[in-house]
């Protein structure tokens, strides 16, 4: 997903198809039985490009325990 970031193309994790339509992917992409699925990722040309997220500054979310 880093790689497709770096080439101007946006992706999208998902674990839905995988629980709802496993055995139509493993099909429809001829993935053979001793592979498993773990995730489908979306991938293509992003229609909008978002200017970066907002984020928390990293001590707001940190809490070192010595
Ligand atoms: C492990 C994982 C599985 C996900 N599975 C799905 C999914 O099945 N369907 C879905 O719509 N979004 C899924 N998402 C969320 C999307 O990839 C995406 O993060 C979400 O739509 C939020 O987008 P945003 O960060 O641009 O708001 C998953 C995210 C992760 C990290």
């Amino acid at each position: 997903m880093l790689a497709a970031h770096a080439k101007g193309l946006a992706t999208c994790p998902m674990t839905g198809p995988v629980l709802l339509a496993s055995e139509q992917l493993r099909e429809y992409l001829s993935i053979p039985p001793e592979c498993q699925i773990n995730m489908v990722i979306a991938l293509g040309y992003p229609a909008e490009h978002p200017g970066r997220l907002p984020r928390k500054e990293v001590d707001d979310i940190l809490t070192i325990v010595r």
